[in-house]
């Protein structure tokens, strides 16, 4: 089926998605956050990805939902319709998501950042949280995961004032996992989607699902639910091939089973 907001590629074992609506610096419209599911569906449902990478263009990886399209909804549709449903299909998708920031990620855009496993940003990111200036607040887990990656301060100033972050600043307080030149930004993220789609696909997959635990558990169920996990990957093929292969000195060649 045919995208019209959105780029969907494939690179070797990489999936990539690129948002793709640069008159309106990739405003987040119901039609793209449709795309956008429809893509990690098929990602999702191929055997043969084992990383998907999501990027937007150099000036903006988004700017946000789309304001025109919210701007004359009341509460009772916004309620019942609740679009933003839709937009948890990211943060539901279980194989790895990198995120190549650059330009703005602003309200939605850096909500949706926010929603995958690794943030690379170039040096011209900004991530916010703007909404407080439009009369509303971040809705699609902003003040959640913004306040669990950059601590309460930080998150309830970029919240309450509508403050942009630098890619520095997000570098250096923990919102992103590193900054890399804007003309390498791409390059950075495949290197990364690569290495991660030839490991070992249940490994990556669990260890995706034990890390985002963290955020959701305490300590104790945390690292019994992480013990478990360890402990299942011992059935697996790829574990034996795994350490057989560093026994053998040589490169392991993963099944993904
Ligand atoms: C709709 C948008 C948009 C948005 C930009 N555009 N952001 N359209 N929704 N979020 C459109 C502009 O209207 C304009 O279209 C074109 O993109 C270029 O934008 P400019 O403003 O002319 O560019 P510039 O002066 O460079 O400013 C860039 C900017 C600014 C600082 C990013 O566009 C901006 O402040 N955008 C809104 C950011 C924002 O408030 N985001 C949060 C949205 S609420 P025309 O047709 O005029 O050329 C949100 C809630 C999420 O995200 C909650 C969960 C669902």
């Amino acid at each position: 089926m045919a995208y019209e907001n959105i780029l969907v590629e494939t690179n070797g074992r990489v999936g990539i998605i690129t948002l793709n609506r640069p008159k309106a610096l990739n405003a987040l419209n119901a039609a793209l956050i449709g795309e956008l599911a429809r893509a990690l569906d098929m990602f999702e449902a191929d055997a043969g990805i084992g990383c998907i990478v999501l990027a937007g263009s150099e000036r903006a990886f988004a700017a946000g939902a789309d304001i025109k399209e919210m701007q004359h909804l009341g509460f009772p549709a916004t309620y019942k319709d609740d679009f933003i449903t839709s937009w948890e299909r990211l943060s539901r998708c279980r194989k790895p998501v990198v995120a190549a920031v650059a330009g703005y990620a602003l309200g939605g855009g850096c909500e949706l950042a926010m929603m995958c496993d690794v943030i690379l940003a170039a040096e011209n990111a900004r991530f916010g949280q703007p909404e407080i200036q439009l009369g509303i607040m971040p809705g699609a887990g902003g003040s959640q995961r913004l306040a669990r990656a950059v601590g309460k301060a930080k998150a309830m100033e970029m919240c309450l004032t509508g403050r942009n972050l630098s890619a520095e600043e997000a570098d250096r307080y923990g919102l992103v996992s590193r900054v890399v030149p804007l003309a390498g930004l791409m390059s950075e993220a495949m290197k990364v989607a690569d290495t991660i789609a030839g490991l070992s696909l249940p490994a990556v997959m669990m260890t995706k699902e034990s890390v985002n635990r963290a955020f959701e558990t305490t300590l104790a169920e945390g690292i019994r639910f992480e013990r478990r996990l360890f402990q299942a990957l011992f059935a697996t093929a790829d574990q034996k091939e795994g350490m057989a292969a560093f026994v053998e000195k040589r490169s392991p060649s993963f099944r993904n089973s």
